[in-house]
């Protein structure tokens, strides 16, 4: 067993009086793509916030490549490397998309931006993750479709030297041949050595991209096990109950 890049343990979260995250445990390995799968309101997204120290923990411990670490907000976060491609993308629509890439970022060149610096970057980002889909760096974000956006929001992650990538949902509002292009990003990152944590709920996507599933329920982890080890038909009933024959939540 290597040990994991991220590893949480017994991480505890509550908003006032509801608790929403219970002594959640949850790693993610270099070079595979791991799956945190789980109902809706399961806790899959505040999981990773607490992660990326958008919201603090109550309780439980952070560690980086075997660490602990602290985490107490989005800049904590990147400087250990870890990029979070949140559900609304936080792309902006006005902006092109080097603009968007380095967006709170930008390179200087003395008083003024280093454009041709961002566009080098930009596209060697793009080109380093065999994006051929986007016409030109230079476009609007508002003209393009759904999957070039997840794949503009997916490079600004990788641009700065990321280590662990977490994507939020990123095929929940595509269709079937952008999930497909999404999916190819998803695995090419694992290829080359990142810690990729995929959330979804769709078994397809789960099944085609993941070396490990996480299911949390009702935010539990119920199960944390390797792809090849289950069936889809295991994987729901873990999502929808809990548990799956000897796997999950015992009674
Ligand atoms: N900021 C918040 N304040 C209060 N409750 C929240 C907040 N964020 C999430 N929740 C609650 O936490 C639970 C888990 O939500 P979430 O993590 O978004 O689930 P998932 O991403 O698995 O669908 C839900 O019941 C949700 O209503
Ligand atoms: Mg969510």
């Amino acid at each position: 067993m290597t040990t994991p890049l991220l590893e949480v343990r017994g991480i505890d979260k509550s908003f006032g009086p509801v608790q929403v995250l219970h002594d959640v445990a949850f790693s993610a390995h270099a070079g595979e793509v791991t799956a945190l799968v789980g109902d809706n309101g399961a806790g899959k997204s505040t999981l990773v916030k607490c992660v990326g120290g958008i919201y603090p923990i109550d309780s439980g411990d952070i560690l980086f490549d075997g660490k602990p670490v602290q985490v107490h907000g989005p800049r904590d976060a990147g400087t250990l490397g870890i990029e979070i491609v949140y559900q609304d993308l936080a792309l902006c629509d006005n902006l092109d998309i080097v603009q968007n890439m380095f967006l709170g970022r930008e390179r200087r060149r003395g008083l003024v931006l280093d454009e041709a610096s961002m566009e080098e970057m930009a596209q060697e980002t793009l080109s380093g993750l065999s994006v051929r889909t986007v016409k030109s760096i230079r476009q609007q974000v508002s003209s393009l479709s759904g999957g070039q956006r997840q794949t503009v929001a997916i490079a600004k992650a990788v641009l700065w030297n990321s280590k662990v990538v977490i994507l939020d949902e990123p095929t929940a509002a595509l269709g079937v041949a952008q999930t497909a292009q999404v999916l190819e990003l998803v695995r090419r990152l694992a290829d080359k050595g990142l810690a990729v944590v995929l959330i979804s709920h769709n078994m397809n996507d789960v099944f085609a991209v993941s070396d490990r599933i996480a299911a949390l329920y009702l935010g539990r982890m119920a199960a944390r096990v390797k792809t090849a080890d289950v069936t889809h038909a295991q994987v729901v009933e873990l999502i929808t109950s809990g548990r799956s024959g000897d796997l999950g939540i015992m009674p």
